[in-house]
């Protein structure tokens, strides 16, 4: 649902917060709200008596005693009705909660969300009082059969983590537009689809792109769908050394929103990834969402900033947001900023590949992704795996996936990150999911959990995939400051030698469109846990803390190289 246009009042704030260790709110409607029992005894719950706590935000990093809580605790918020809202439809949204999430407004129950990366909302058309109490219940615990499952390299921070609103829209509203861009050798057409819900066939709506003086009628068809396509081969086509964007509005009856659009194709050819018809190189990085130098899940402005900043200073054209969606507002600002995304849904490693139920929260996780981010012209893949084993069951899964990404954006390139076949010698792509994705990503740690830190020098790589490849992962880990020989692991001096190793062997891979090291910054892991770690995945090529280590500098001019390379100046 688009709401970036929309009329709509931020719920951020201070909320009321308690935890549920027990679970047993529900049993004791919490949603209820009330002090007393019906006879008149204390209850257990008290929404008045909540400690205060900041939304969005991981409720770990605001109250040390919950640093490591994972489980069930109760939000409570009183909203007051909002001006200019008579006769409106009313939408409560949610852009993110780890991981379970059910939703009480006035004492009922409106639903629940499964994921912990993806928006949500639900309708309170005709339930807004004057005064009213929102309720929301977050599970944070991992189970076996959620997405990611129990077992994961990063922190499961908990909680509201990402913006909440109350969005409201015309009786009858434009729910979302998808613009889709075909660039030809001569012509340039983008095709506008919408959907007017409570739309009639018939129904007259007009698409705009007021900077290039296009207003185009156009009428409803059936189910309150709409669709343009307009010759926009006068445009400055979106790049990212140029994100030029222009603004879209779609009306219809009462109702009218707008968005910001870069437009450009990307598309695979062979082994070739083209964007504008243009064969691409991507210099890359990965990237967790974790707050620079604070930690936490919940990303403000500066933090995606710092983030966006930091990767330019590298030389990144490119971020591998590993390994779930991040907030939408990084999508945004590598839209305006120029920086190509590949998103990923945290379909990691194991997972129940033979459950229907998993494949189903799958599907679901990646078509909210979809929605969300389908308009953004940074966004140049979806990635529907990381490192799954190579089973029959897990093909099967990644396959039907791939079909239902495809269904729902033919226009995007499909991605995966899986593992190469090693032998002494040589890496071979041959994984029977190379073949059935667009774009191959190998995660591979030459030189660091086997091997010397130079190892990767004279390895040699073929690939029977015949798609683009990039190595989505290499690195090792240094704890900042840490000075010694190439020879000792931990040190800045072997994860130095490690990169110009790595990154000599990439440069001799033919089918190779880019590299995304592991990874920009230090994040947190409760299973790094050793004197050099401690509690944190160390192979940033930045500290938490924002301390640049020796291979930042490595990367940083061998980007410069491959710059001047592929695009010449
Ligand atoms: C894996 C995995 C990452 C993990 C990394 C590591 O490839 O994809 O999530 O953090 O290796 O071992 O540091």
């Amino acid at each position: 649902m688009h709401i970036s246009s929309r009329q709509r009042v931020s719920l951020n704030g201070e909320w009321g917060l308690e935890i549920d260790v027990l679970d047993a709110g529900r049993d004791q409607k919490i949603y209820e709200c009330r002090t007393e029992t019906p006879e008149g005894r204390p209850e257990n719950f008290d929404v008045t008596a909540f400690r205060r706590v900041a939304v969005p935000g991981d409720w770990n990093r605001q109250f040390s005693e919950l640093a490591y809580y994972e489980g069930v605790a109760w939000y409570h918020h009183k909203v007051s009705r909002p001006a200019g809202w008579a006769g409106k439809r009313a939408f409560l949204y949610f852009e993110g909660a780890n991981y379970e999430t059910t939703v009480y407004w006035n004492g009922e129950e409106l639903g629940t969300h499964e994921g912990g990366f993806t928006p949500f909302y639900f309708e309170v058309t005709g339930k807004i009082e004057s005064q009213n109490t929102l309720v929301v219940r977050v599970d944070s615990r991992r189970r076996t059969d959620a997405l990611p499952s129990d077992r994961y390299d990063w922190f499961n921070y908990g909680g509201i983590t990402r913006s909440v609103w109350l969005v409201y829209s015309p009786k009858n509203y434009i729910k979302d537009f998808i613009v889709t861009t075909e660039v030809g050798k001569k012509q340039t057409f983008a095709t506008i689809d919408f959907e007017v819900v409570g739309g009639d066939k018939g129904e007259r709506a007009r698409v705009l792109i007021p900077e290039l003086k296009v207003e185009v009628p156009t009428k409803l068809g059936p189910g309150g769908k709409g669709q343009v396509k307009i010759d926009i081969s006068a445009v400055t086509l979106w790049t990212p050394q140029k994100p030029r964007m222009y603004k879209i509005e779609v009306a219809c009856g009462g109702d009218r929103i707008s968005d910001e659009i870069g437009f450009r194709s990307i598309e695979r050819k062979g082994e070739k990834l083209l964007l504008n018809g243009q064969p691409l190189f991507l210099r890359g990085v990965c990237v967790h969402e974790e707050a620079p130098r604070t930690a936490g899940r919940t990303m403000h402005e500066r933090d995606i900033e710092f983030i966006f900043k930091t990767a330019r200073s590298l030389g990144a054209n490119f971020l591998r947001l590993v390994h779930y969606p991040h907030t939408e507002q990084m999508a945004r600002n590598a839209d305006k900023s120029g920086m190509l995304l590949w998103e990923e849904i945290p379909v990691y490693k194991a997972c129940d590949f033979k459950s229907k139920r998993t494949l189903g929260v799958a599907k679901n996780m990646l078509a909210e992704l979809i929605e969300r981010d389908r308009n953004r012209a940074s966004v140049i893949a979806w990635s529907v795996a990381n490192e799954t084993p190579e089973t029959p069951e897990r093909s099967r899964f990644l396959k039907d996936l791939v079909k239902t990404s495809k269904a729902l954006d033919p226009s995007r390139p499909v991605a995966a990150a899986m593992f190469a076949k090693r032998n002494k010698k040589s890496m071979t792509v041959k994984d029977p999911l190379s073949k059935i994705v667009d774009i191959v990503g190998i995660n591979e740690y030459i030189g660091w959990y086997e091997e010397a830190a130079t190892a990767a020098a004279s390895i040699k790589w073929k690939s029977e995939a015949k798609r683009p490849v990039i190595v989505t992962e290499f690195g090792a880990a240094a704890r900042a400051g840490l000075r010694g020989k190439v020879t000792e692991r931990w040190t800045e001096d072997y994860q130095e030698a490690l990169f110009n190793a790595q990154l000599d062997m990439a440069e001799k891979i033919s089918f190779l469109v880019g590299t995304t090291p592991w990874v920009l910054f230090d994040f947190r892991s409760p299973v790094r846990m050793n004197r050099h770690q401690q509690g944190y995945n160390r192979k940033g090529l930045v500290s938490d803390q924002g301390v640049r280590k020796l291979a930042f500098q490595v990367v940083r001019d061998r980007y410069e190289a491959w710059r001047k390379k592929y695009e010449g100046k």
